[in-house]
């Protein structure tokens, strides 16, 4: 197998996504991918921002380089990670998908491994709907999309979701370790199938 690329990609305004981001990531680079994290651009307002001191804190402690279409094209696989708004993903992340057009037209994200994780402050808030609203746009883009399953035990006996891996932060509560260690799963599959399906040296 190829030693596959794998970008991670996210949103974050209260810093879960952004824990979630770096386990997956650390399941990818153990499964011997060369990785990058990114964050999509903050497009909210500074009076929004300001007025949540953990939204602030995040903005003005964020290391992650910020995302771009180069990223996306330069990776064999992608994860794309974002907090649940209204049961559906970030507006800021979505707007950085949107941007994809030129990439999608010129078919450089067509088979590419996806696969996409969330939070949300509730269990039945909408984690499941905004996984399967990310993935629409890899549908579009002719990707290979890449679930969790139940392939692990951890996830069949503890985190439980299929779809990808999830946090319920209830009132703001970080994700603890047996959500990272689905993050950590979901990063080492990906890299599994991207490099199955890449042809680096
Ligand atoms: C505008 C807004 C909309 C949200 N919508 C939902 C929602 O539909 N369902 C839910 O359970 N939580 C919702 N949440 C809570 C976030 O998804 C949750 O706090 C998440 O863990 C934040 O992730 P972050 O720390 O990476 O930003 C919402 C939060 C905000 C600010």
């Amino acid at each position: 197998m190829s030693s596959p690329r794998i970008a991670v990609v996210y949103y974050s305004a209260t810093g879960n996504v952004a824990s979630m981001a770096r386990s997956l990531a650390s399941g990818a680079a153990e499964a011997g991918a060369e990785v990058i994290v990114r964050r999509v651009a903050e497009t909210a307002p500074a009076e929004a921002i300001a007025a949540n001191p953990r939204w602030q804190q995040f903005i003005d402690t964020a290391s992650d380089g910020i995302a771009t279409l180069d990223d996306l094209a330069w990776a064999d696989g992608l994860a794309f990670g974002t907090p649940t708004r209204f049961g559906g993903p970030a507006s800021q992340l979505k707007a950085f998908l949107d941007t994809t057009g030129g990439l999608w037209f010129s078919g450089a994200l067509a088979s590419k491994a996806c696969t996409s994780f969330t939070t949300a402050s509730t269990a039945h808030g909408g984690l499941e709907s905004t996984i399967l609203a990310l993935n629409n746009h890899f549908y579009h883009w002719g990707s290979i999309i890449v679930p969790l399953g139940y392939v692990d035990p951890h996830v069949a006996r503890i985190t439980g979701n299929p779809y990808g891996a999830s946090w319920v932060s209830r009132s703001g509560t970080p994700p603890d370790a047996a959500a990272l260690e689905a993050c950590r799963l979901q990063g080492l599959r990906l890299a599994q199938v991207a490099g199955r399906l890449s042809a680096h040296e």
